[in-house]
């Protein structure tokens, strides 16, 4: 029998995973999984259980009073997890908080398999994730790792698509940062704990042009959602500007390339801020985003990187009037700022 993957994210940016049957009902697949999805009567009458579908396809059947979802709502895209009958893997937002629904983070071990070093600026880290099953995730989501011996965590967006036995991250060597440090030692067999996947940056139903928009390791999300994109096919257009601060910052640009061949409508551009640079495109993301990568605003805009970056790009869009019809972020805040702005 048919089944699918459900990821339910979250208010607390925890996702959690069900499998649900061909023909059964969110709710109960939630239920199933030890997941108490918010619900009264399980009958379509109430409203409880209303939450949004992001992506999939479903049935919602005509059992349910137009008091517990109206056609319009319905219409938007809310759901009645009661009702809901999916036909095939979706991403639903559940309006509440995972420890209210009784689950919670996932922690899972690897094993550190390759530490490829880039330069000064960045380190491509791949894990060997335990057990047999890979874990889920959506693409341009991130996980917590444990820096060893520290009792501290430090976040990163995975690099790899998901279903991947072998998990990557695209880490900024830091000067003296924790992870880092411990990076610089760490060799093939070392152990990890890791919790996640987390966030709400993740790649949506594609229904129109992309633009991506990475600063630095902003750029490890991308890798992941060019992959899937890669493997599912799409036709419409998608441009990723792609910004550093020094030559040198610029890694991975041969496996960006590589998406050229994969993907017909994919292009992109890198771009380097430092004046001593000699790179045809300097300065920031900002100054080399053409009006035809904007669509005139029918576009949903990716923007992830570190916080100055993010906020200029999203300062300049307020300040030249550019609406984009989704905008979705994600700051690589770090750990000493996260803690002070709590
Ligand atoms: C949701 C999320 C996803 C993230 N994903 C990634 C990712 O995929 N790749 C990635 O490289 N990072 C990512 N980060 C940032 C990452 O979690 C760490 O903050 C970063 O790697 C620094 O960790 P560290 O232990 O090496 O340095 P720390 O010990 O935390 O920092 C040492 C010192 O350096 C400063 N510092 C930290 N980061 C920077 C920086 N970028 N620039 C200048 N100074 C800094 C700190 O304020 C501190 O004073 C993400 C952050 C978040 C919140
Ligand atoms: S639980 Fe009442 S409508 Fe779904």
């Amino acid at each position: 029998m048919a089944s699918y993957n459900i990821a339910l994210n979250f208010e607390d940016g925890v996702t959690r995973f069900v499998d649900c049957k061909d023909g059964e009902k969110v709710l109960d697949a939630a239920f199933r999984s030890k997941i108490n999805l918010p619900m009264d009567c399980s009958d379509g009458v109430c409203g409880t259980c209303k939450c949004r579908a992001e992506s999939g396809s479903y049935d919602l059947g005509d059992d349910f009073v137009d008091d517990a979802l109206t056609p319009d709502e319905a219409e938007a895209g809310l759901v009645l997890t009661c009702q809901m009958k999916p036909s095939s893997d979706c991403v639903i937002a559940v309006p509440t908080t995972s420890t209210a629904c009784k689950t919670g983070q996932q922690k899972f071990g690897a094993t550190v398999a390759r530490v490829t070093q880039h330069n000064d600026a960045a380190i491509l880290l791949e894990l060997d994730v335990d057990a047999a099953t890979a874990p889920a995730f959506l693409p341009g989501q991130y996980v917590n790792i444990d820096v060893p011996g520290s009792g501290q965590s430090r976040s990163y967006s995975f690099s790899t698509a998901p279903g991947e036995q072998r998990i990557g991250f695209l880490i900024k060597k830091i000067p003296d940062g924790l992870m880092s440090n411990w990076l610089a030692g760490t060799k093939p067999g070392d152990r990890l704990d890791l919790t996640g996947p987390l966030g709400s940056f993740y790649l949506r139903n594609v229904e129109r042009p992309l633009l991506f928009l990475a600063g630095g390791t902003g750029l490890a999300p991308f890798l992941s959602m060019l992959e899937i994109l890669a493997r599912t096919g799409s036709d419409e257009k998608i441009h990723l500007i792609y910004g550093v601060t020094r030559d040198l910052d610029l890694v991975l640009v041969d496996k960006i390339e590589d998406y050229i061949a994969r993907l017909p409508n994919f292009t992109f551009t890198t771009v380097v801020a430092e004046d001593a640079s000699s790179h045809p495109y300097k300065g920031w993301v900002t100054q080399h985003m053409p009006p035809d990568v904007l669509h005139g605003g029918d576009v949903d805009v990716y923007l992830c990187g570190p916080p100055p970056m993010v906020d200029a790009v999203r300062k300049h869009f307020d300040d030249n009037g550019v609406k984009p019809r989704c905008f979705h972020y994600e700051k690589f805040t770090p750990n000493a700022m996260a803690k002070e702005a709590a």
